[in-house]
């Protein structure tokens, strides 16, 4: 079994929150995987302290000055030069690092779409595919959908509520499927009247009930725009269409999603709230192996809630399923036009209503199209970035003026 189970991992956002606890999956089952290369952004003391433990064959940073400091690091720890993986930075070195013929699984967990290329690369090589990285199918779906199909990729999802999904439909047949639910805590913010969501902080945003994850998805938790781009996903990843797919409020979390059968039957896929599991699920399926995570505690359960989500407080929610029902680049804006707003509001730019506000004018700014390559989508992404900015500026100005 150890053997059929064996995996020579990249492990592309290494250092994130996903990466970690990826590597913690590998510490624990040292026998089941080998980590070939590890991918990370600007993080460059964990990524050396990864090295040593790990001990892959390439290590990617982000910059030429993060590969100075990770020479550095290494220089100072007491690895022999000779032991040493390949360094190298950059976004040519990112998708490099998943081509090598070795590595058999790859784990996407960069934030934001720098992670495309390097995903899209490994998903036409055929590989499997551990998908954490939402973005890669809110921006390039179709053409990465295309792919999977065209060059037998495995893509296995790592986010809870698609792995989750994932999983229930393995139960039943694909054409008797009548919808899938998602389930969302409802994020930091699910109490708190309308009116002073104007007033919240960075800091209460990023204070998730039940998560703990980067930054960029926990502000996306607060507005429910990760939600939004969950509703993306599982279109992509499961073929459905929008009004297929339900969201439900859960705070507990404990429900990750369900599958509605087309006789009323509905599965759900239950579990605590570790990343480990559905991690470990991407690596071993379809098998499936001990995992450190805590059981569910059923005495708990007679305080689980399931809400309908306040589509008026919480828009961009809304304004997911509109732009998937368009079908062309909306999502690649709403993606890249959120990034910005979030960015925006942890530093205090915009207040928190404000994400939704630069999202919309950024989406009623940019030309939809239909994006044929990789190329495409990064640039259609480079636009929105920079309407989005400007709207951002252009609101400073007119407080400022
Ligand atoms: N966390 C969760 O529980 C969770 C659940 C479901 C889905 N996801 C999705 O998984 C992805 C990662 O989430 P996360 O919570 O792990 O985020 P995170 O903690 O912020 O980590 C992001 C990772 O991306 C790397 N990175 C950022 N910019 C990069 C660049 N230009 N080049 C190379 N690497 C870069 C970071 O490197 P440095 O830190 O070295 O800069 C880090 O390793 C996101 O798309 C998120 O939506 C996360």
């Amino acid at each position: 079994m150890a053997d059929a189970l064996m995996r020579t991992l990249a492990v592309l956002g290494s250092t994130g929150s996903i990466g970690t606890n990826t590597l913690d999956v590998v510490r624990r089952n040292r026998h089941l995987y080998q980590v070939y290369s590890l991918v990370a952004g600007y993080n460059i003391e964990t990524l050396a302290a990864q090295i040593l433990e790990f001990r892959p064959r390439v290590a990617v940073v982000a910059t030429s000055e993060g590969l100075a400091r990770l020479t550095e690091c290494l220089t100072a720890s007491n690895l022999a030069r000779t032991e040493w993986p390949e360094l190298r930075w950059g976004n040519a070195a990112r998708v490099e690092a998943v081509r090598a013929a070795e590595v058999d699984t790859v784990i996407s967990a960069i934030v934001g779409v720098a992670g495309l290329e390097a995903t899209y690369e490994a998903v036409c090589l055929g590989k499997r595919v551990g998908l954490a990285n939402k973005e890669v199918l809110v921006s390039g779906g179709s053409l990465v959908m295309e792919a999977v199909r065209k060059y037998g990729a495995e893509l296995l999802p790592v986010d809870s509520e698609h792995n989750g999904a994932h999983q229930c439909l393995r139960a039943g047949n694909r054409a008797q499927v009548s919808k899938l639910i998602l389930t969302a805590s409802g994020g930091p913010f699910r109490n708190t009247p309308q009116r002073e969501l104007a007033f919240v902080t960075p800091e209460q945003a990023l204070n998730h009930p039940t998560w703990r994850m980067g930054n960029r998805i926990t502000i996306d938790s607060a507005t429910l725009m990760n939600k939004g781009f969950e509703v993306i996903e599982a279109c992509w990843l499961f073929d459905f269409a929008p009004s297929q797919v339900d969201v439900v409020i859960h705070p507990q979390s404990s429900v990750h999603a369900m599958i509605e059968y087309s006789d009323g039957s509905v599965l759900a896929h239950i579990s605590a709230t570790d990343m480990r599991m559905p991690i470990q699920y991407a690596l071993t399926y379809p098998e499936r192996c001990d995992a450190p995570v805590p059981k569910i505690d059923w005495a708990e359960a007679r305080k689980w809630e399931f809400l309908p989500p306040d589509y008026d407080k919480f828009p961009l929610l809304k304004l997911a399923y509109q732009c998937q029902e368009g079908g062309r680049s909306e999502t690649c804006t709403l993606n890249a036009a959120d990034e910005i707003a979030v960015e925006a509001f942890l530093s205090g730019q915009i207040p928190f209503p404000a994400i939704h506000e630069v999202v919309a004018e950024t989406l009623e700014r940019v030309p939809v199209r239909t994006p044929r390559d990789v190329g495409e989508i990064l640039e259609i992404d480079r636009e929105s970035r920079e309407a989005a900015r400007a709207l951002i500026a252009a609101r400073a100005g007119a407080v400022t003026a």
